[in-house]
């Protein structure tokens, strides 16, 4: 098998980066070694930037998100039983999210795919990436119990943190920042109206929690929990009761219950391998970097990337100079550090840690308040949620 770009991994980056090479006409293989059930089920985050709607749309892949989708205009903060509003149009010259699921977005990107785009092969497990430093580098894969090899002309590695892109880059070259954090989040969905219409972000001496929708009728939240905990430990009416605790305020706001349709512990990570490139061989979304979700940046950090790689191959292609291939890995990393910065300050103003003294209590309800009454302050949380333009 030969092609263009050999695209490992269908998560949002490697579906949105075919889809983005078929409408320039290059051609593209993708790899997945799940099945198509399993892509298209697994539940994530659900936040979209106005920078990924607008890319969305232009790759005539937002017919249903224009349909479904719910543009929000702010999120809520909340502490010492406080409700503080952040009004993102205000403050950013008129942008917005949208509330749309990952998994809806790769839904309509595999129906895409298979309607009139190029190979995508699901339950084809990559091996190995071989050849990176050559003109002609090769993906070992397996599908349907057979091994085969992808010649590509370039190999873009969408396969996620555990995916086997990264291990092709010689050790000599990587450089991995880290930092891991001593508490998840406990995640359901659960069939009920949400209480509140924007995302109320929420912190509690308890513990964090979080305020979040899938659609008019079915609510996302989240609770800050120890690092090992088992969701199976926690029953509906206890994470009901933390909910309650933790979202409660002074005013005659109330917390809805429902039945909890889904339950599942996410962990929290800050990661960036550097380069994102090796010769031929390019590294975009959870391959390259993870941020801890509370600033809702992984998927918008995944679609940067690719889009930054689709046009830097379309200048080669329509220019013969690799300038912007070549500086890829760099321009990538000028956004995924805002990003990683901002996903920390998020995470590490609203989550009491289980080492803090008091003195750390008040220093996290003293960022809240600064954002709360000095328009600077809320003016960069509301730059940095609604996303850093693509080229920044
Ligand atoms: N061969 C083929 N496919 C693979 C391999 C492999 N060896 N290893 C992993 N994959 C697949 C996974 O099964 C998965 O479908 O690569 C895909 C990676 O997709 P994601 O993990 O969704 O990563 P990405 O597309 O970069 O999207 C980033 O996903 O994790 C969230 O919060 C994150 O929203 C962000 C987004
Ligand atoms: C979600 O809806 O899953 C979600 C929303 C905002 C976040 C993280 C997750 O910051």
């Amino acid at each position: 098998m030969r092609t263009t770009v050999g695209i490992i991994g269908a998560g949002p980056a490697g579906l949105l980066l075919a889809r983005l090479l078929h409408n320039a006409g290059i051609d593209s293989v993708v790899l997945e070694s799940r099945d198509r059930s399993y892509v298209e089920h697994r539940q994530r985050a659900g936040i979209l930037e106005q920078g990924t709607v607008d890319v969305l749309r232009e790759a005539g892949a937002a017919e249903r998100m224009d349909r479904e989708g719910l543009r929000h205009d702010g999120i809520e903060l909340r502490f010492d039983r406080q409700r503080h509003r952040v009004d993102f149009p205000g403050l950013t010259g008129g942008r917005s999210v949208t509330v749309y699921a990952q998994t809806e977005v790769c839904k309509d990107l595999i129906a895409l795919q298979f309607k009139e785009g190029g190979p995508l092969l699901f339950e084809a497990e990559a091996l190995a990436v071989e050849g990176a430093g050559s003109d002609r580098p090769r993906i070992r894969f397996r599908h349907e119990g057979r091994e085969d090899v992808l010649e590509c002309e370039y190999v873009v590695g969408c396969d996620g943190f555990w995916g086997v892109a990264r291990e092709a880059f010689p050790e000599s070259l990587s450089r991995v920042f880290e930092r891991t954090y001593p508490y998840a989040w406990l995640g359901i969905l659960a069939d009920v109206a949400p209480s509140h219409d924007e995302l109320v972000y929420a912190r509690h001496d308890r513990g964090f929690a979080l305020l979040s929708m899938r659609s008019p009728s079915v609510s996302r939240l989240y609770l800050q929990v120890p690092a090992d905990t088992d969701a199976e430990d926690w029953t509906d009416e206890a994470i009901w009761d933390e909910l309650e605790r933790r979202l409660e305020t002074d005013d005659d706001w109330r917390l809805a219950r429902g039945p909890i349709t889904q339950k599942s512990v996410t962990p929290m990570r800050s990661y960036v391998h550097e380069p994102m490139r090796h010769g031929r061989l390019f590294l975009a979304g959870d391959a390259a970097h993870i941020v801890p979700p509370t600033g809702a940046k992984g998927l918008n950090l995944a679609v940067g990337d690719v889009v930054t790689f689709a046009r830097a191959l379309l200048h080669e292609r329509d220019t013969g100079s690799p300038e912007l291939l070549d500086a890829y890995s760099a321009t990538c990393l000028r956004r995924i550090w805002q990003a990683e910065r901002f996903s920390y300050d998020m995470t590490s103003m609203l989550h009491p840690g289980p080492g803090d003294s008091p003195f750390d209590a008040r220093l996290q309800l003293a960022r809240l308040g600064r954002i709360a009454s000095s328009r600077a302050a809320e003016t960069d949380l509301a730059e940095a949620y609604t996303g850093f333009p693509l080229d920044a």
